[in-house]
């Protein structure tokens, strides 16, 4: 892969950016240049205009094991209120195109909580999820106590916070954590598919539809339900809805441009 600092490697594939942590040697422990690399490839690709949808992905032991430890330990909190790591994360959440996650491995604190900063959750069976800052004496900070809960319900989201347990990536499916599990062997392939998936379809009707979902956590149901009209009808305005529905009534495949 090319690109981007050591910590974080880049490569484009047919319209699609893909973003590798590379701290394998750490399982993947976030820190602060690593995220500096994450935030700048992941906002780099969604400014590309070549670039329709991203993948992100770790390495096979971790997806990434959580904030770096080390970098943390001996901080003051007066450091870690000027340090604000977790602003970077902002950057993060507003990436307009979607996100796919290639978990495989640990996804453990930040890495755990970065997942749930994707859109679409594609994760090996031996796969493990998990909050565990409680057990070295902190909690979550980058939104593990507060997309778990909406995610997965106050009963689950207390269970990973409060003890650390890791979810086996079967139960962060079925709890809601995740969207798909595969054979091991197969998560990389499988996320890379749902990518050019999504690459084929319309870039606007997919960061305007990625954007109502993500409202539902922030906001009323009248509210999001009037954002969502509001959404869809200004879909009316581009060339990308005339030529779906055309596709569909002249029973052929649409070509989405963009525009
Ligand atoms: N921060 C810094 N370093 C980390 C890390 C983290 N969050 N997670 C793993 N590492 C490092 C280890 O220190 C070790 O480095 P070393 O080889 O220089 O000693 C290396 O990654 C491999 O980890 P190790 O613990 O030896 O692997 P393991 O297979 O025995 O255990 C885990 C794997 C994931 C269970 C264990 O590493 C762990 O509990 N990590 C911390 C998870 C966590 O609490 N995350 C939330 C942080 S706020």
């Amino acid at each position: 892969m090319r690109g981007m600092a050591n910590e974080v490697l880049t490569e484009t594939r047919a319209q699609v950016g893909i973003v590798r942590i590379n701290r394998p040697d750490k399982l993947n422990a976030l820190n602060l240049a690593t995220m500096d690399g994450l935030v700048a490839a992941l906002t780099g690709f969604d400014r590309d205009p070549e670039v329709r949808c991203m993948l992100l992905t770790g390495s096979e032991r971790a997806f990434a094991a959580g904030a770096d430890i080390g970098e943390m330990s001996d901080a003051s909190m007066v450091e870690m209120i000027r340090r604000d790591q977790f602003s970077k994360w902002e950057r993060i959440r507003r990436v307009k195109k979607p996100i796919v996650a290639a978990v495989s491995g640990y996804a453990l604190g930040g890495g755990c909580e970065l997942v749930m900063h994707c859109d679409i959750v594609v994760a090996a069976e031996s796969a493990r999820f998990g909050q565990p800052e409680i057990n070295i004496g902190v909690m979550p900070g980058a939104g593990g106590t507060q997309r778990t809960t909406r995610s997965i319900g106050k009963a689950r989201a207390m269970d990973m916070v409060l003890t650390g347990r890791m979810l086996a990536a079967t139960e962060a499916c079925q709890a809601g954590l995740v969207s798909r599990v595969v054979p091991d062997e197969h998560y990389l392939d499988e996320a890379l598919r749902v990518c050019h998936e999504l690459a084929d379809k319309s870039p606007l009707a997919l960061q305007h539809a990625k954007e109502a979902v993500l409202k539902a956590f922030d906001t009323t149901l009248s509210e999001g339900l009037e954002y969502e009209r509001k959404l869809f009808y200004m879909l009316f305005a581009t060339q990308d809805q005339r030529e779906g529905m055309a596709a569909f009534l002249e029973k052929r495949q649409p070509v989405f441009t963009g525009k």
